[in-house]
Formats: structure tokens, C-alpha cells, sequence
């Protein structure tokens, strides 16, 4: 598929990963719906764009109400016409806690955004790319978590919502074959974001904002001493970039797996690069 001209939403678009692939379509001539809980900071990171002339626009969104997502979409095709490329990317971690202390509010944080994100982008976006028929792409952010929960990382409530993201795109993929739309999904290894702090975009009805002291900590020496740059994810390499994916409209990605990760590789998702 064609990037240039085309319109695409990304969630999570303010930080990390959603802002490195945000950057790479805008560059590659998109026009870019930058969606984010965070509306400040959303705002700032799309005049950082806009000022070297890409058609950007941010929009706030939190991906775990229905009606958010609605009014994002609505804002979008107002703004840009019809939308080909969404990026179901936008997430939070939930590390550090053993199962059966997990309090039911965090688990509801953390399907809220990682599964219901993707499953409310799969039920109003791709219906909008469907109702005019041109060529399209969905990416689902999902992560090497959804291919193996890691021992000793006490990351079950993660790791199964990134399955569930696998799950979701596998099941997408069979109902639109045949259909002009490719659907792929990212699985990035360890990136250096700021995820560590995810709960600090807690939605203010699922208890707001907070810090959690020891998942941060132990997240955040992690993902810096062994994390890419997540502008990579967006970017340039052609086995691995979110752009590729959408011009070839490959269906199945793997990013950057680290050693620790290799045995995980045998799933018929992996593109080995
Ligand atoms: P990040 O924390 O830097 O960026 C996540 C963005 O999502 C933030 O801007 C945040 O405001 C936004 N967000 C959170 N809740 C939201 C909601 N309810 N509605 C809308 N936006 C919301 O984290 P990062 O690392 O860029 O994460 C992006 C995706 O990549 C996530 O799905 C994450 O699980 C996944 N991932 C990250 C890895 C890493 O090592 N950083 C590895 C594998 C997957």
C-alpha cells in the first residue's frame, strides 16, 4: 500500500513506540491522527511534528471508552476524510504483583486498555475503513509477553492481555481475508519507553493516576539498560518497522526479540528477519 496521502490513527501516539510510529508515517506522507489519554502531552509531541510540515492533528482519547473512541473516529474523518491505517498500539503494564494479589481494579486497568483498547478499535475502526473500500492496515500492538509469559517476572496479568492482543489479530486476520485490508501484529522486545510509568495514565474511572513504586523501578532499569529505540519501531529497518508492514501489507511481525526470547520464535506469527 501506498502511504503517502493516506490517513492513519495511532493510540498511544504521545510517548514511546506510538510516537515512533506516528513520526515514521508522517514522514512517509500520511496524514496522522496522533490519539492519546494524555491530551497535553499528545498536543506537544503533533506541534513537534507539525513544525516540519507533516499534516498531524492530535486528538484525546481513552481507549477503554467505547464513546471516546467514537468521537475520536468522528474527529478524524472530519478532519481527513477517510482512514486506511490504524495502530491499536496504546497500553500499560502490570508487573511485579503475583496473581492472587492482584486487586480487581488493576486487573480491570489492564484489560481495560491493553484488550477492550484493540477490541473498541477493531469494532468502530475497521468498519470505517470497510464502509469506503479502499486499501487499508490494522496494527495491533501486542509484545514478545504474548508469546511466553516470562518466569520470575510476576507479569501474568500483562503477558495475557498481550496474548489476547495475538489472539484478537489472528481472529481479525482470518475474518478479512479475501477483503482489501491487511492486519499484522507488532511484538516488540524490550524498548526504552516510559511503559514503566504506565499507571500514571490510569483513567481517572478506573481510579486515576498513579505511581507504582517497585513495578517502576525494576521496569525502568530494565527497558533502559536493555531496551531499543523506539523510534526503530516506527522507522527504518525493513524486517522490523511498523511502514513496511503497512506497504507490503505483511501480516505478521516480530520485533527485536531479545536472547532471552529466541524460544519463543516457533509461532506462525513470527517473521524471522
Ligand atoms: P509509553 O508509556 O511510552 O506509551 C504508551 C502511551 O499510551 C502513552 O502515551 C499513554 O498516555 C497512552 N495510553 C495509556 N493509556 C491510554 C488510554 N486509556 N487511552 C489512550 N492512550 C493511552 O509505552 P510504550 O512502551 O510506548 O507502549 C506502547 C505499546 O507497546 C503498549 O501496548 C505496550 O504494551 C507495548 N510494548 C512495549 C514494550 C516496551 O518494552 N516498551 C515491549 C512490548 C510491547
Amino acid at each position: 500500500m501506498d502511504i503517502s496521502g493516506k490517513t492513519a490513527i495511532v493510540t498511544g501516539a504521545a510517548s514511546g513506540i506510538g510516537l515512533g510510529i506516528a513520526t515514521a508515517l508522517a514522514e512517509a506522507g500520511a496524514n496522522v491522527v496522533m490519539a492519546d489519554i494524555q491530551k497535553d502531552a499528545v498536543e506537544q509531541a503533533a506541534h513537534g511534528l507539525s513544525g516540519t510540515n507533516k499534516r498531524v492533528m492530535p486528538v484525546r482519547i481513552d481507549v477503554t471508552q467505547e464513546q471516546s473512541v467514537l468521537d475520536a473516529l468522528a474527529e478524524a474523518e472530519r478532519n481527513f476524510g477517510k482512514l486506511h491505517i490504524v495502530c491499536n498500539n496504546a497500553g500499560v503494564p502490570m508487573h511485579g504483583t503475583r496473581l492472587i494479589d492482584v486487586p480487581p481494579g488493576d486487573w480491570e486497568f489492564v484489560i481495560g486498555v491493553n484488550i477492550w483498547g484493540i477490541i473498541h478499535g477493531i469494532r468502530h475502526f475497521v468498519p470505517a475503513i470497510l464502509r469506503h473500500g479502499e486499501e487499508g492496515h490494522i496494527v495491533n500492538t501486542a509484545s514478545v509477553a504474548g508469546f511466553q509469559n516470562r518466569r520470575g517476572t510476576n507479569q501474568g496479568p500483562y503477558s495475557m492481555s498481550k496474548y489476547a492482543a495475538l489472539s484478537l489479530s489472528e481472529a481479525l486476520e482470518h475474518e478479512l481475508e479475501g477483503t482489501n485490508i491487511g492486519v499484522s501484529v507488532l511484538c516488540p522486545g524490550p524498548i526504552n519507553t516510559n511503559i514503566a510509568r504506565g499507571a500514571r495514565n490510569r483513567p481517572d474511572h478506573m481510579g486515576g493516576p498513579q505511581v507504582r513504586a517497585n513495578q517502576e523501578t525494576v521496569l525502568a532499569e530494565r527497558l533502559a539498560t536493555t531496551g531499543l529505540d523506539p523510534k526503530k519501531v516506527g522507522g527504518r529497518d525493513p524486517y522490523e518497522d511498523v511502514l513496511c508492514l503497512c506497504q507490503r501489507r505483511s501480516r505478521r511481525c516480530h520485533q527485536g526479540p531479545p536472547p532471552s526470547h529466541r524460544g519463543c520464535l516457533n509461532s506462525p506469527w513470527v517473521t524471522h528477519s
